[in-house]
């Protein structure tokens, strides 16, 4: 497959055939890396998980779909989806299972947005959605994108029951009290200056690392990876998210909102581990996990380029 093929059908809906013929282009080893083609595979599947748009109820449509479905980098389903490819599963009978993440992310950042959090403006490169639709839509929007997210897990008939339910189980574990949920309270409440940089380390593998190794792990278990491969996995992706947190906490002081797509300065009176130990020792702290991430998929052995690249492309805007 390639890009311009990619940009052709870019607005609107993929038909069924067309889905499959991108499926198959993407069992060609030479494509299965392809970044691009394969954001376009899960835009497209979100639209298409997304409730009717004759629903009864336009405004929450509306509000659940303006953030999802706006150009974020979908790191995270693409995590899923390449760790599974990774161990020979088809990318496409993972899809469902990665847009679930990408919803649940998306849920967070529409949460962590609201005026009772970050009180941010700008998300994705637009108006954040309770500027857009009022906090009532934007609250209900990102509990309904959750909810969705879980709905689409428990309906996919495609799995076993019992990879279901593991499926399930890992998610709600990285969204709940030792995961994204109890991190974002420890970020908006751990303030004082005392606040070390293992406390922070520590709100950032919660807030975001937690999900990132989840969705890994999903694209694991989808494949049937079990024992020390899965360990591995898991080190893999909690080194990136932990080295992704340190990135966007750089690209908040030093980008504009312009380059980021969402507000920036919003860490200014909040430890950080870039403001607790300096820029150097942070961009320092942020390579040794990126090292330690290729260091496990090293381990991992087998062919993990379209995991390096995706290192790559998630810290693209960030060089130091
Ligand atoms: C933003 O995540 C929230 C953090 C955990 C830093 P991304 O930078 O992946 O946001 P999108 O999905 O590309 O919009
Ligand atoms: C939030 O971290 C991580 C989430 C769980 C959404 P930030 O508050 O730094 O994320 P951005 O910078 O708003 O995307
Ligand atoms: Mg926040
Ligand atoms: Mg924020
Ligand atoms: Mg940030």
């Amino acid at each position: 497959m390639t890009v311009e093929r990619s940009v052709k059908v870019k607005n609107r809906s993929l038909t069924t055939r067309e889905l499959n013929v991108l499926a198959d282009d993407y069992s060609c080893k030479e494509r299965e890396w392809d970044i691009p083609g394969l954001r376009l595979l899960i835009n497209d599947r979100l639209s298409a998980l997304l409730p009717h748009v004759d629903s009864e109820l336009p405004m929450l449509r509306a509000g659940m779909s303006y953030n999802l479905l706006a150009p974020g980098k979908r790191l995270r389903p693409l995590l899923t989806l390449l760790t599974a490819q990774n161990f020979g599963y088809h990318v496409t009978s993972a899809l469902d299972v990665a847009c679930s993440i990408e919803m649940i992310h998306a849920a967070s950042l529409i949460l962590d947005d609201l005026p009772a959090m970050d009180n941010a403006v700008v998300r994705r490169g637009q108006q954040t959605t309770h500027r857009k639709f009022g906090e009532d839509i934007a609250i209900l929007s990102g509990v309904g994108l959750l909810n969705l997210a879980f709905s689409v897990l428990a309906a996919n008939k495609t799995l076993s029951a019992d990879i279901r339910i593991e499926l399930i189980r890992l998610l709600t574990g990285a969204v709940g009290f030792e995961g994204l949920i109890g991190g974002q309270v420890m970020d908006l409440h751990l303030r004082s200056a005392s606040t070390d940089d293992h406390q922070l380390s520590r709100v950032n593998a919660q807030k975001t690392a937690v999900l990132f190794t989840a969705a890994a792990e999903a694209g694991a278990v989808l494949a049937g990876v079990k024992d020390s491969q899965l360990s591995l996995v898991r080190k893999f992706a909690s080194e990136l998210g932990a080295g992704f947190q340190i990135a966007d906490d750089f690209l908040d002081d030093i980008a504009y909102s312009g380059q980021t797509g969402k507000d920036t300065g919003k860490d200014m009176d909040k430890p950080t581990i870039v403001s607790k130990i300096g820029k150097s020792d942070a961009s320092k702290m942020m390579h040794h996990h990126l090292d330690a991430a290729r260091e496990h998929l090293y381990k991992l052995g087998g062919n993990t380029q379209s995991l390096t690249a995706l290192i790559d492309y998630g810290f693209s805007r960030f060089r130091s």
